[in-house]
């Protein structure tokens, strides 16, 4: 089973609101406009803590059904919450590894999912095998990005070593966290006809980006340090220097990411 580099649940939670607040209008609009509407039967896959999992609940309506899953509890945990709270009734849970999915052929209407696939050993062997599930003419739509695109400007040597430190980590885990130039093709070779495919790259102030930075620093700094990557004392002088000496008036491009959308 994949070893997900990232924290899951309470401690994961502000990175991926982060970053649904810095992409999220992106991702809706990415949905919509490859087919998302009312009625819709819907598979999102890696559902985290349900960053997008409302909003789908909300346009696919009471006649249409959210199945999201995700292979935290802890995640799920928070995503449940979250749709109670807001009195949507449409959405089921699931537990479970993607590699391990049983549902019905031919049922879903949409499969969704967003950086879920860099963290899969075989995510070609998933959308190979999710494609039974869509009903003939069933979209499919992927958002996943190139990491080695991140870009500060003027360039800031602890944020761009740190992110290929991140990028390392997952090559030993067998992940590939620069897939989002891969997606098209990944999909076409799947045997899904594209329907749309494009980039999106927001750039915010470092003012901005400070907090998210350190946030994905803590969150890997364990692992990093587990494979001798990053001793302790440079992992402390790594996040004193982030939290104390970065220049506010920089600016911080996230890395590239692939939207990419396809059917059955
Ligand atoms: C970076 S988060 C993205 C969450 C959400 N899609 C979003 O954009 O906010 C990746 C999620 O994938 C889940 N995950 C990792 N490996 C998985 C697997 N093999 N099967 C199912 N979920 C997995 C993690 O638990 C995590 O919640």
């Amino acid at each position: 089973m994949s070893k997900y580099l990232l924290q899951v649940g309470d401690k994961g939670f502000d990175r991926l609101k982060f970053i649904n607040d810095i992409f999220g209008e992106h991702s809706r609009n990415f949905l919509s406009r490859s087919g998302l509407r009312e009625g819709m039967r819907v598979l999102e896959l890696g559902c985290g803590t349900g960053s997008m999992t409302t909003w789908i609940a909300n346009v696919v309506g009471k006649n249409g059904r959210v199945i999201a899953l995700d292979a935290s509890e802890k995640q799920i945990k928070i995503a449940r919450n979250a749709i109670e709270e807001s009195g949507v009734a449409n959405v089921e849970f699931i537990c479970s590894i993607v590699e391990a999915l049983e549902l019905p052929r031919d049922s879903i209407d949409l499969v969704y999912s967003r950086l879920l696939l860099m963290h899969l050993k075989n995510p070609e062997l998933v959308l190979k095998s999710i494609k039974k599930h869509l009903k003939v003419g069933g979209i499919i739509c992927c958002e996943e990005p190139h990491a080695s695109s991140l870009l500060t400007t003027p360039p800031n040597e602890r944020i761009e070593s740190l992110n290929a430190i991140f990028i390392k980590l997952g090559k030993l885990q067998g992940f590939d966290f620069n897939i989002g130039d891969k997606l098209l093709p990944m999909l076409n070779a799947a045997g899904y006809s594209i329907l749309h495919a494009c980039f999106v790259q927001p750039v915010i102030s470092m003012a901005d980006a400070t907090e998210f930075v350190l946030m994905g620093a803590k969150e890997m700094a364990p692992f990093a340090v587990q494979c001798g990557m990053l001793s302790e004392a440079e992992t402390q002088d790594m996040l004193h220097e982030m939290a104390t000496k970065i220049d506010a008036d920089s600016y911080y491009t996230f890395p590239r990411q692939a939207q990419v959308s396809g059917y059955r």
